[in-house]
């Protein structure tokens, strides 16, 4: 990447979570879903989630979210130029989750439009931004990463229900001095393997039916283990390419954030670089899978526990349906 004379600076970050807790216990006194607390932690880590109350959908917990960051920033809603939305649990197809954050920041001004790309989203949607910024085109762009995850899950599905959480994060980017900010980005598409991961109906191939509802083909569908396998195999070239595209090895950076999907995952790629557990996010045991807002609530998360620092080096690794890969490195 050629170093413009602008950067995309992170200026602030916010995020929601919602309030009602599922507890691996809750699942496991399911006796039709034959799981049990036990077998979620050692497969997957996770040990709780949060649920989204009925009326509250993506847009809401966007908005929470984005006034969290807007109060972190002190920059008012009129001075937003371009609101970004990475969701794959739009409050529908249309309008853009991202039009209705508008209008509920009342951000008279800024234009807006959703990125589906599902766990991958919100590095790519950092990535995204950041043309706007360095370009000189916008001066403050709103990234957030929202999921509710929860309303497209097949909760008669173990292989799936156990894994997903609903919530929410925001960061405001605007113009930094060269060196600040996003530093580096890589991202790529497999779309050989878009079969794995999928919600087939609800788009343009197939409409939802009462038959097609029935068989919870409006639902997340997905292949774990040969996405896990991907995941693996996927996450070390994309980060040693953004970390390479930073000038950096893996002794620079301060703090690897991965999408939070499982932890065998983002152990399996923190050993390959060597990083110790101090300088690796993990939220997936209280947050499970939100999908595109796993890495905004992890970096809320560790700035609040003061592991994260102005200055820091910190490598973002996205990935997920498509099969999709997202990697960043963003001064902090
Ligand atoms: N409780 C108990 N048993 C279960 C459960 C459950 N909740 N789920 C599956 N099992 C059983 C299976 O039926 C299977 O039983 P069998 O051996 O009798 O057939 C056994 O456990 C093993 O199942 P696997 O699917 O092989 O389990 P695995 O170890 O692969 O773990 C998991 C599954 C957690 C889904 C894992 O594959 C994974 O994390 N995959 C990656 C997911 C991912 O990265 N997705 C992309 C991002 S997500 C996004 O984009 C929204």
């Amino acid at each position: 990447m050629s170093t413009p004379s602008i950067s995309a600076k992170v200026l602030g970050l916010g995020t929601y979570l919602p309030e009602r807790v599922l507890t691996n216990a809750e699942l496991q006194a399911r006796p039709e879903l034959d799981t049990s607390d036990e077998w979620i932690v050692r497969r997957t880590g996770i040990r709780e989630r949060r649920l989204a109350a009925d009326d509250q959908a993506t847009s809401d917990l966007s908005t929470l979210a984005a006034e969290a960051c807007l109060a972190d920033t002190g920059v008012s809603p009129d001075a937003i130029d371009l609101i970004i939305v990475a969701t794959v649990t739009p409050d529908m197809l249309f309008p853009a989750t991202a039009c209705l954050v508008q209008r509920n920041l009342a951000a008279r001004r800024a234009a807006g439009y959703d990125l589906l790309l599902g766990c991958t989203g919100f590095v790519s949607a950092l990535a995204t931004a950041a043309q706007f910024i360095t370009s000189g085109s916008f001066e403050h762009v709103l990234v957030i990463g929202a999921d509710t995850l929860s309303r497209i899950t097949d909760w008669t599905d173990r292989s799936t229900c156990v894994l997903f959480g609903d919530g929410a994060g925001a960061v405001l980017l605007g113009p930094g001095e060269p060196g600040e900010g996003l530093l580096s980005f890589v991202m790529s598409n497999n779309g050989e393997a878009s079969g794995l991961l999928s919600m087939p109906a609800g788009g343009s191939r197939l409409r939802i039916t009462p038959e097609v509802a029935a068989a919870h083909l409006d639902c997340i569908r997905m292949e774990g283990k040969e996405l896990f396998r991907l995941a693996v195999e996927g996450i070390p070239t994309a980060a040693e390419d953004a970390m390479r595209a930073a000038g950096l090895g893996p002794d620079d950076i301060d703090m690897m954030i991965m999408h939070q999907a499982n932890i065998r995952i983002i152990e399996a790629a923190a050993e390959r670089f060597g990083f110790p557990p101090e300088k690796v996010a993990v939220t997936i045991d209280r947050h499970g899978n939100t999908s595109a807002a796993s890495m905004p609530l992890a970096l809320d998360e560790l700035r609040a526990q003061g592991r994260l620092s102005a200055g820091d080096r910190v490598l973002l690794v996205g990935f997920g349906a498509g099969f999709a890969l997202a990697a960043a490195v963003v001064r902090w």
